[in-house]
């Protein structure tokens, strides 16, 4: 079953208010198609991948966008789950091999998934090659698809030097910003927004995700 299908089991309003998102998110970009669109929020948990992961799929659905969605928050993956796949490269295949041969199919037509590495970490010895392979990534795909959404890590807290979404945000096209409305204080959705439009940021928008979550993890 596509993810469009299960969602559509649990809320068609869900899914209309995704399709007005990405009619709004067309025309924040004034239809200029390829796009790469990046999905980030200022603290984690507050709905990225699961948001990625339906405008990706609702894009492709659409019949208009061949679409891919990468995965590149490393260090909390988690679009393959919303896909039912595995995490099958490590990062040494992703550093050499290209995105063509990276992505798999989602299981739905006209969208395609890279999925994380399952070795990554931190410390790990290829970190200083993460920025440029991402930028890399994010170049080649840019040039196979209509659509790009990129899925990544929060802004805070700050302990990321190699993959940082701050730096994401200056090479896609447009950013899309997930706040958690009962959680988030809005002076850090603020000072997130400052952070990104100093790196050169375009945000097309905030999504407010209305869920009352117990407790982060
Ligand atoms: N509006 C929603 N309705 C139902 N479930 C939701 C909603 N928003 C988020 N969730 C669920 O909350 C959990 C966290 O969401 P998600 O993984 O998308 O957050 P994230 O911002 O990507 O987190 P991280 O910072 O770890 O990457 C997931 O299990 C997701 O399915
Ligand atoms: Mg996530």
């Amino acid at each position: 079953m596509s993810l469009i299908e299960k969602q559509q089991r649990h809320s068609l309003e869900q899914i209309a208010e995704v399709k007005r998102i990405l009619c709004a998110t067309e025309h924040a970009m004034e239809n200029r198609m390829p796009a790469t669109l990046l999905v980030t929020s200022a603290a984690p948990a507050e709905g990225k991948s699961l948001f990625a992961a339906v405008l990706a799929a609702t894009a492709a659905q659409s019949g208009k966008y061949r679409v891919a969605a990468l995965d590149l928050n490393w260090h909390r993956p988690a679009l393959h789950a919303f896909f039912d796949l595995d995490l099958s490269h490590s990062l040494q295949d992703i550093v050499g091999t290209a995105l063509s041969d990276l992505v798999g199919p989602s299981g739905q037509d006209a969208l395609d998934i890279l999925t994380a590495p399952a070795d990554y970490s931190d410390d790990c010895d290829l970190n200083a090659l993460v920025a440029p392979l991402t930028s890399r990534l994010i170049t080649q795909a840019k040039a196979a698809y209509d659509l790009v959404i990129v899925d990544s890590a929060a802004i805070f807290p700050t302990n990321r030097m190699m993959m940082d979404p701050v730096m994401l945000s200056g090479i896609t096209d447009g950013v899309v910003m997930m706040v958690l409305t009962a959680a988030t204080p809005r002076q850090q959705v603020r000072k997130a927004q400052k952070i990104m439009e100093g790196a050169g940021a375009n945000i097309l928008g905030v999504i407010a995700n209305q869920r009352r979550m117990s407790a982060r993890s």
